[in-house]
């Protein structure tokens, strides 16, 4: 099922945090300017829509952006028919589907992404819900091999460094069907694997971003979500 849409970030467990902090594309770092420099994007899980959602940044940088939205959650669905908006000389598409079955992910995009050229692979806050017996680290390959040369992945969750959160999160898997799976910061930049890690390498999130003042900001040593930006050669 596919729908063009922009995307606001559903608040479905606790690492919606992790990944409101993490998705912010204007950034000073290294990592974020080489995805702003995508002209492709194919952001798997991407939530309820909000402001400054993926096509959003990157239209208003270069308005020709091609942008496709994938998520299973049939209340994204709701909302990204409601917000099916495009720069005209771009596009972007909504694909209800499920990560753990990436062919069908990118077959539905190949209608609108030229996979012969780069393509940023966005999976900021969806790793902490595919469990290890789904492999997720053969699921980024399966969608990595698809992609040409120069394609990225940029990839961010939470990370188990904070006893707090991790409480947290013990607490909310006990009562949600929705398990998270919150890793260290050794298996996040496992994900990475045979890929060509952007400076500054896998690093907490607000690394990212580029607001020298930021109401609320967690300082960086509590921060409990880390993500990364690699290139494939
Ligand atoms: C924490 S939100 C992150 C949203 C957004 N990417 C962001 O950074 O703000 C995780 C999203 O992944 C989606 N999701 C969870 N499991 C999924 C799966 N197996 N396949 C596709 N999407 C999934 C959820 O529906 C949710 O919208």
């Amino acid at each position: 099922m596919r729908f063009s849409a922009r995307s606001r970030r559903a608040e479905t467990s606790p690492a919606s945090a992790a990944a409101r902090a993490s998705r912010s594309a204007s950034s000073r770092s290294p990592a974020s300017s080489r995805i702003l420099a995508s002209r492709q994007f194919l952001d798997i899980g991407t939530g309820l829509p909000t402001a400054d959602n993926t096509h959003e940044v990157a239209q208003r940088i270069a308005p020709e952006s091609r942008i496709v939205y994938v998520d299973n959650d049939p209340l994204v669905l709701v909302h990204a028919q409601a917000l099916l908006v495009s720069a005209p000389e771009g596009v972007t598409d909504y694909i209800e589907a499920d990560v753990r079955e990436p062919e069908v992910i990118l077959r539905g995009a190949a209608s609108d992404l030229d996979f012969d050229q780069p393509i940023a692979l966005m999976m900021l806050g969806i790793m902490g819900q595919i469990s290890d017996g789904d492999d997720p680290k053969g699921l980024i390959d399966r969608l990595m091999a698809a992609l040409a040369p120069g394609s990225d992945l940029a990839l961010s969750d939470g990370v188990n460094t904070n006893p707090a959160l991790n409480a947290a999160i013990k607490a909310y898997n006990a009562r949600s069907a929705n398990t998270y799976h919150v890793r260290s910061p050794e298996q996040l930049a496992g994900f990475f694997e045979g890929l060509d890690l952007v400076e500054p390498g896998v690093v907490v999130t607000s690394r990212w971003r580029p607001d020298p003042v930021e109401v609320g900001k967690v300082p960086e040593d509590q921060e409990a979500a880390m993500g990364g930006v690699a290139r494939k050669a």
